[in-house]
This record gives structure tokens, sequence and C-alpha cells, in this order.
């Protein structure tokens, strides 16, 4: 089984009470999203593989450490996903972005995919998976499964926020994806809110409603 990864550390929880707030504006939210996205950065790539090289500082040769030719690629699921790409990039700057859209058919409520654009060489990739929140599950499982479909084969799925329900879905369809979260609230509502949560992350990030 995959693990879940809390990230309660002080700094995180104090931007999410901001992100949480109502009465926080697009603005504001945009760049606390950012801004946890990149202190999350921190702990997903704890486990990026180092080698050594020789290296000469002002006073010797030393050997030093520097992240081994791991490639990594950041996958949002649109659109919320967006609101955390640049804080991953700027502790990140060399990874891949792909963009997986994703869409709940009315009739049969499966999740249809309407566009994914990803890097060409994800099968030897390192792939993170960003949604905001993760509530039933059912979009970040769907796009994981399209990510295997094309021969992803190691990843890890960040979110700001996540349901009990979200994380067992997940856990249940991907026991070989780490899932890593800045807070697990209580439960999702009738409309699979997610309760505290903080509403709808696409429409307060992009100020549509
Ligand atoms: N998506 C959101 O944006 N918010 C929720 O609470 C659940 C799903």
């Amino acid at each position: 089984m995959g693990k879940v990864v809390v990230m309660d550390h002080p700094l995180i929880k104090h931007k999410l009470t901001f992100i949480r707030d109502k009465n926080t504006g697009s603005k504001e939210f945009r760049e606390l999203v950012k801004e946890v996205a990149m202190l999350m950065a921190y702990e997903v790539t704890r486990e990026l593989p180092l080698e050594e090289i020789e290296i000469e500082t002002p006073v010797a040769k030393t050997k030093s450490q520097i992240i081994s030719g791991k490639k990594l690629g950041i996958i949002p699921i649109l659109r919320a996903g967006l609101g955390m790409v640049e804080g991953m990039l700027n502790l990140l700057p060399a990874a891949k972005v792909g963009h997986i859209g994703l869409y709940r058919d009315p009739e049969t409520l499966e999740p249809v995919e309407y566009y994914c654009k990803l890097p060409t060489d994800v099968e030897e990739r390192e792939l993170i998976v960003l949604d905001p929140m993760l509530a039933t599950g059912g979009s970040a499982t769907a796009a994981i499964n399209f990510l295997k479909d094309r021969g992803a084969n190691n990843i890890k799925l960040m979110c700001l926020i996540a349901a009990p329900e979200g994380i067992e879905a997940v856990q249940k369809a991907h026991p070989d994806v780490d899932i890593y979260v800045a807070a697990v609230d209580e439960k999702l509502n009738d409309h699979a809110y997610i309760v505290p949560g903080l509403g709808d992350a696409g429409d307060r990030l992009f100020g549509t409603k």
C-alpha cells in the first residue's frame, strides 16, 4: 500500500488557514496555493536519488552531492491543478509539465479525458500528479489510470486537502502511488465537497464564482 504523508508543518498549516477562509480573494488565494505547493515540493522530493560529484570550492577540492539524472514530470489535473504548478517549478525548474483534462460524463458519471498532453518519455519519469482537492478520488484515480495506460510506472499524488474517502479510493485503485497532502479533512458533503475544505478550488483560483 502506498504511504500517505500529511505535511503538517506550521508554515503550511498557517497558509492553509488563509486558503480555507472564504474572505480570502483570488489574488491572495493563488499566491498562497503557490507557496504551499512550493513547501510541499520539498517533502515530495525527499527520496530523489543523489550522486556525488567532484567540485572545487575557493578553498579545496571536495566531493559533493547533486540530484542524479532523475527526470521529473509535473502533471496538473485541469483546471485547479494549474494553481500548484508554479510553486513546484520554482523548486524543480527542470521538470517537464504534462496536462490532463477530465470531465464527468453526466450519464455514466465516469471521468472522461478531454485533454492530455504529456512529456514523450513519460515511462522514464517520476510523475507528480497535482490536484488541490482529493474529494471522491474519481479524478485522481482516472488521471493515474490514463498515465499508466501511457506507460507511466512511477507516480506520486500531491493534494492540498483530502477527504478520507478520496484517500481510500486512490489507495484501493493504485496501491503503488504515494499520496502527499497538507491536510486530511473530516468528510464529503452530499455535493461531494470536502468539509470543511475550501470550497471550489478552481473557482477560487480563477475568480469564476
Ligand atoms: N473539488 C473542489 O474544488 N472542492 C471540493 O471540496 C471538492 C472537489
